[in-house]
């Protein structure tokens, strides 16, 4: 990653545009907030993206002898359910009951935030007392929580040290929420120098919205089901509503009978899916990081559920390593574990794999991919029907007739082990990824600003994409020095055998060889290949990495080889 963080968002936004990765999606009509477009690069960037979680997790893997680190030997097979689904899945996995953000709306503004997104400081000056919000994090939060006390109290800047910021009591505030009012109970008088979560202001009178002109404007946090509505059919009555999945681990879970029935899988197994997943979310925001259409990149992995926490440690271990291997450097990625108190009440482990997005301040990081134990819960629940925990006890909901509040499918999803003769419900291990967020998290760690020599071998800033070469939209870019002596003839040739070879390469005969390099490095191409006035008499081109800058002379007729090998070696 480049050297200061400050604008490096916006520097790699705009080169996303500016080169083809992504586009906001319908821009011609202004836009539609949470979806985006991927360009003709970018397309080939998230495919790769795809193409090596894929083969890493399915195609390559080696069923036939235990990978380092894991338990046992173990087999991965794949497959693709619809997007849309039996409404009844939504009501047994809890999504239907349980998939909602708290919102706030604001009454002066008309906006909507995501209530455990706001946050804010306690100002007082002049006998009065707000607790001035924000959606910023971080100092560029902390300066705009300053900037809108000043003018809320009508304090020139020369005066900021009128306001004091951050003292007095914290916490208190009461809301209504599903019929009861909630008191959070948590006080404190320390003095707070960092931006605070909305629970620490004392009453919804006292926030100044984040764009509200005056305090008390905020309503009652309410729930928001993120699942995307729409109708099956024609009739479009209540009873045909369904949903728009949320995420693809449900699709496996319910094709989990079907595998084991017409393949020879045996648990130890994973079944792995990607696909598009959708969520209304409230507030989209930090380019695609948090969009509502998304790619995930699911594994459910069966297991014994005495070798559960074995294969929990293995899978935390190997998807962390996933993300390095592919040039993530560890200094900018975390694996975190969740507090007891964190974790969903049927896990009984979970882990963050978490990367230092540039949008985010130093020190803070987002999630790129959850690490679930998930016990028996998921297919337990479409056995029996919607679970509930009661006393650290997995028990099915019931409804006020003493019924399950949602029934199961009553299939049995139990499995029965042929060696030890014993049948058990599997537990499951969920590494469930984003490919959008990784596409994201491996820009971001590709983008790099350093010096080249310019045609006239003047220094210049150059912007260089370090991709993976795996992960690189183009591999190699076939150029001549000049149009003419034959060299552009040679060149297509060398474009033509590696395309043919499954090669992504490109051809590029203008502009000085200098600016082609140049359009090169910045969309990462981490090989380029010229055709020069020697070739023809040494029969050899100039091969250029795009990192080193180093340059070798390659025979013509190795050029293919030399690629692919460079390829096998990254
Ligand atoms: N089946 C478990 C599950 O869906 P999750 O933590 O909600 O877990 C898994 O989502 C991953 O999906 C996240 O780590 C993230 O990479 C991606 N993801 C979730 N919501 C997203 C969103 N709104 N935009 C982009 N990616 C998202």
């Amino acid at each position: 990653m480049a050297g200061t963080r400050e604008g490096l968002m916006d520097k790699i936004v705009a080169l996303c545009k500016r080169r083809g990765f992504v586009f906001q999606s319908s821009e011609i009509y202004g836009g539609l907030n949470g979806f985006w477009d991927y360009g003709p690069l970018g397309v080939e960037l998230k495919r790769n993206v795809r193409n090596s979680w894929w083969e890493d997790m399915v195609s390559r893997h080696d069923p036939l002898d235990a990978p380092a680190g894991a338990p046992q030997s173990f087999q991965m097979v794949g497959i693709e359910s619809s997007i849309i689904m039996h409404p009844q899945v939504w009501k047994c996995s809890g999504h239907f009951d349980l998939f909602v953000d708290k919102m706030v709306d604001c009454k002066e503004t008309r906006k909507r935030y995501r209530f455990d997104h706001l946050k804010g400081r306690w100002a007082t000056n002049g006998g009065k007392r707000v607790f001035v919000t924000t959606m910023a994090s971080g100092e560029e939060g902390l300066k705009e929580v300053e900037e809108r006390a000043l003018k809320y109290f009508g304090v020139r800047r020369k005066d900021l040290d009128k306001i004091e910021f951050g003292t007095g009591v914290h916490g208190g505030l009461s809301f209504q929420t599903g019929g009861m009012r909630a008191t959070l109970s948590y006080t404190s008088a320390s003095p707070r120098a960092d931006l605070r979560p909305i629970t620490d202001a004392d009453s919804l009178l006292n926030i100044l919205a984040p764009d509200a002109t005056a305090p008390g404007s905020l309503t009652e946090p309410r729930d928001f089901n993120l699942m995307f509505k729409t109708i099956i059919g024609a009739l479009g009555t209540e009873e045909d509503t369904a949903y728009l999945r949320p995420e693809t681990a449900q699709g496996i879970f319910v094709n989990f009978k079907n595998v084991c029935d017409s393949t020879r899988v045996k648990v130890p197994f994973g079944i792995c899916q990607i696909g598009k997943s959708f969520r209304n979310e409230i507030t989209p925001r930090n380019f695609t990081f948090r969009s509502r259409e998304f790619e995930q990149m699911e594994i459910e992995f069966f297991c014994q559920p005495k070798e559960s926490p074995n294969w929990y440690t293995y899978w935390r271990n190997r998807r962390y390593a996933w993300y390095t291997n592919l040039g993530i450097k560890s200094a900018n990625l975390r694996l975190r574990e969740h507090d007891k108190d964190e974790l969903s009440h049927y896990s009984c482990g979970t882990a963050d794999i978490e990367y230092a997005f540039p949008f985010l301040d130093a020190g803070e990081y987002g999630e790129l991919e959850g690490i679930a134990h998930r016990g028996d819960f998921d297919l337990r629940s479409h056995m029996e029907g919607k679970l509930k925990n009661e006393n650290g006890q997995l028990i099915v909901e019931t409804g006020p007739d003493g019924q399950p509040k949602w029934r199961g499918s009553g299939k049995d999803l139990s499995y029965f082990d042929d060696q030890t003769r014993e049948r058990f419900v599997p537990h499951v291990i969920e590494p469930s990824a984003g490919a959008d967020r990784g596409t994201l998290a491996f820009l971001c760690e590709a983008y790099y600003e350093d010096e080249a020599p310019d045609d006239k071998g003047q220094m210049q800033t150059r912007v260089v994409m370090r991709f993976h070469p795996r992960l690189a939209p183009v591999k190699a870019a076939v150029f001549p020095l000049i149009k003419k002596d034959g060299q552009p003839e040679q060149a297509k040739a060398i474009y033509r055998e590696l395309r043919d070879a499954g090669i992504a390469a490109a051809y590029d005969e203008q502009a000085a060889i200098g600016k082609r390099y140049r359009r090169q490095d910045e969309i990462g191409t981490p090989w380029c290949i010229t055709v020069d006035g020697e070739t023809a008499k040494d029969g050899a081109v100039t091969l250029r990495d795009r990192d080193s800058l180093q340059q070798v002379r390659v025979p013509v007729k190795e050029v293919t080889g030399e690629i692919q090998r460079r390829l096998r070696g990254a």
